[in-house]
């Protein structure tokens, strides 16, 4: 067959008219009297084979009526436009070979439970929905790297194994070092720390671990985060840079992704608002909103998804909240100069109820009063010893933040649990497959 080209189904376009083979798997299948219809995926799209008695040797006929789903095959045939289609084109079948027949394949068109399909993760990647979903979270994750790439920001990886905690110990994943205790990394932001002092503007994007043991529609338990770090930088520019890095982030997805947004009714009026300024308002301020909506939380505690959707449903566009007590914040956080009790951070909020996007804020960079935060947080001052260098040698105001990729792909597809934003979720309940 050596006269047929390989395409893939996404370039067909360019073969109208020719011979071509397409090499993929049996998505579907309908037949009236001389007519099957394959419906043939190859991962960059799905097209239709039609195979018609009298153009195809009879046994190639009786080997399309048996063909099971998801049976690996090569089809050979002419390419020929079908304005019907989403593709544009079909292929009108002269051949077809199976390379690997599939038997009681378990996803079947009918609907299935989740817990089912989260089972079969691995043969649920197969399908139309999620091949969106991964598709989008393929441009948000390109996206975000442009936007560095194209900022001067320099990339830094993070170590995965680390010996102390970032974002306090209740959530700590901790595993044998040789003789020694280490945890999974919950954060890179402390070696980004280090990163800024030695290149100006950096940032890190890896997956991070919590033990999370909640069962919550936004919570992993690993989960990829990118985070930048900036040497002289305060909290007003990092939401500055905050608020155009989401900006330039959404925007790529609403322009080149609108066929998997189509596919997920993902609204795109929604999307489009996403345009900065987006509204700055104040922990105090944010208490003042939820007590008006007749939610009181006594000040000093930290808001949970209940109050996140409050706050969410007052604007149009993501909205940042800075200024939270300290008491309920990281140790790392810079004291506010004009009010002791507050801490120079910011979370940036989802609008539609999608929860906390972003969280951070300026560093604290006086060697004293970071050195009180970490006894006073009971942390090992030992393991920080490296981290309190960067404040001993030539520190400076600096800033960052951290974008929870899943969270971000919930949002913008419109899924209202993240257990399907990552291929291959790992939750409190879930490790396999
Ligand atoms: O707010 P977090 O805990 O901030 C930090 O880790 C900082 N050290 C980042 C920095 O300043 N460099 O986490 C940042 C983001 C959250 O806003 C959320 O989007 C995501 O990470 N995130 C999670 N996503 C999924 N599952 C979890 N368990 C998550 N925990 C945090
Ligand atoms: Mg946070």
């Amino acid at each position: 067959m050596s006269e047929y080209k390989h395409s893939y189904i996404s370039e067909i376009g360019k073969y109208e008219s020719q011979d071509v083979c397409i090499k993929g798997w049996l998505y579907g299948k309908r037949s009236s009297g001389k007519l099957h219809f394959l419906q043939v995926r190859d991962g960059s799209g799905i097209i239709q084979a039609v195979v018609f008695k009298g153009d195809v040797d009879p046994e190639v006929f009786e080997r399309a009526d048996k063909i099971s789903q998801e049976t690996s095959l090569i089809v050979y045939g002419t390419v020929k436009e079908d304005k019907r289609s989403p593709l544009g084109f079909e292929l009108g079948v002269k051949d077809l070979k199976i390379v690997s027949e599939s038997h009681e394949y378990p996803i079947t068109p009918k609907e299935h439970g989740v817990a089912f399909l989260m089972e079969n993760r691995h043969l649920w990647l197969r399908s139309p929905r999620q091949h969106a979903i991964i598709k989008i979270r393929h441009e948000i994750i390109k996206a975000v790297r442009d936007y560095f790439d194209n900022n001067d920001f320099m990339l830094v990886d993070a170590p995965i194994f680390t010996p102390a905690a970032c974002e306090g110990t209740t959530n700590l994943f901790e595993t044998k070092y040789f003789d020694e205790k280490a945890y999974l990394t919950q954060s890179g932001q402390l070696y980004m720390e280090a990163a800024a002092m030695a290149f100006g503007k950096v940032y890190c994007f890896g997956p991070t671990f919590r033990a999370e043991k909640s069962k919550t529609r936004r919570h992993l338990t690993e989960f990829w985060m990118v985070e930048p770090e900036v040497a002289y930088m305060d909290l007003d520019s990092d939401m500055n840079l905050a608020e155009d890095f989401v900006e330039y982030v959404v925007g790529q997805v609403v322009k080149n992704r609108r066929a998997e947004r189509e596919l997920l009714e993902r609204d795109i009026s929604k999307l489009e608002n996403i345009k900065k300024p987006f509204p700055r308002i104040s922990y105090d301020e944010a208490i003042e909103i939820l007590r008006k909506n007749g939610k009181e939380v006594p000040w000093g505690e930290d808001f949970g998804a209940d109050e996140e959707t409050v706050i969410s449903e007052q604007f149009d566009r993501p909205v940042f909240i800075h200024r939270y007590p300290t008491v309920c914040k990281a140790f790392y956080m810079k004291q506010d100069p004009e009010n002791t009790k507050l801490a120079l951070c910011v979370d940036m909020i989802a609008p539609e109820g999608y929860g906390e996007v972003i969280g951070g804020g300026q560093r604290e960079d006086n060697l004293d009063t970071l050195l009180n935060k970490i006894k006073e947080h009971n942390l090992p001052e030992e393991a920080f010893d490296w981290y309190l260098d960067l404040r001993r040698y030539g520190s400076v105001p600096h800033a960052g933040f951290g974008l929870g990729i899943e969270r971000t792909v919930s949002w913008v597809c419109g899924l209202h649990h993240v257990r399907e934003t990552i291929p291959f979720p790992r939750l409190m309940d879930r490790i396999k497959p």
